[in-house]
């Protein structure tokens, strides 16, 4: 078998077929994986039925697993998968459906707002990759949006103007503006801001991406509303359906997104009558987009 990777949005995004994700795959097989990531942001693998430790193993390829912590409001000890695991389902420890009030369900109906994985952490995440274990015959889809093709759409003007900008990142900011606001002082604490670049620069191709997510909440330098204007000016142009590609989930297809260089967001399911079992494992990114202050 040969790994084909085929092009399915104007822009981004590839179907690949010919590899089976679930056995160790050879040196050629990861590269050729690796450079469609580089070129294609997005790519959709169907028919991988993993184990979790199988998805622990291919995700290796990449680089380091970032652990989930600190990354939602779960305590270690209450989590249905192990640390290696984002739990973006909607059940909980006994695999029950999430009730409608709660709390951990409210913070991940954040997911639905646009996002880069783990911009609210000090070193970005680089790759995600998300398992379809049991999807909803109905909505859950995830939309995808090149932030390289909406950077390089921006006249010279914006282009300059956001060069050298640098943005606050936190979980406190994405799930305020949905009206969550009740964390304690330990969340607050483990949520604390973080800075990252507005523009970055892809470290293999070279291109510029917008680096925009929800978590965002200031520019430092701005006044609160005139960034939060500004931002949210730049997003809508960032999503314009030109830049989006939606996924409709099968059941055992694996998807891997860039963080680096798209933004994505699940769309409104039945959440409290459908299962939707998804797990997610991290690429650790190489490094934070600019120096931290203490
Ligand atoms: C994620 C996420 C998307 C989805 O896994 O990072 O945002 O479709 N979820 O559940
Ligand atoms: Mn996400």
């Amino acid at each position: 078998m040969t790994i084909t990777i085929r092009q399915i949005h104007p822009t981004f995004v590839g179907d690949v077929s010919g590899v089976d994700l679930t056995r160790p795959l050879s040196h050629d097989e990861v590269a050729a994986i690796e450079a469609g990531m580089d070129q294609h942001a997005v790519l959709v693998f169907h028919d991988q039925q993993f184990t979790d430790d199988q998805q622990v193993a291919f995700s290796r390829n990449f680089g380091e697993i970032e652990l989930a912590v600190a990354g939602n409001l779960t305590k270690e000890n209450e989590k249905r998968l192990s640390l290696n695991f984002a739990d973006v389902s909607n059940l909980d420890r006994d695999n029950k459906l999430l009730a409608r009030n709660d709390r951990n369900r409210m913070f991940n109906l954040g997911n639905r707002l646009w996002h880069s994985d783990s911009s609210f952490r000090a070193v970005p995440a680089k790759y995600s990759l998300l398992s379809g274990r049991i999807v909803p015959a109905e909505g859950g889809n995830t939309e995808f949006a090149d932030m390289r093709a909406a950077y390089d759409a921006l006249d010279a003007r914006t282009k300059a103007a956001i060069e050298d900008l640098v943005c606050e990142h936190s979980l406190i900011y994405s799930r305020g503006s949905m009206g969550f606001t009740e964390l304690s002082e330990e969340e607050r604490r483990m949520f604390r801001p973080v800075r990252q670049r507005l523009v970055r620069t892809h470290p293999v191709t070279g291109r510029k991406s917008l680096f925009l997510s929800s978590h965002i909440g200031r520019i430092i330098g701005w006044e609160i509303p005139e960034a939060r204007d500004f931002l949210r000016d730049l997003t809508e142009h960032a999503t314009q359906r030109e830049f989006v590609h939606a996924h409709r989930w099968r059941q055992y297809d694996l998807v891997i997104w860039d963080n680096r260089q798209t933004m994505h967001r699940v769309r409104r399911f039945d959440d409290t009558r459908d299962v939707r079992d998804m797990r997610r494992t991290t690429i650790a990114g190489d490094g934070p987009t600019i120096a931290q202050v203490a």
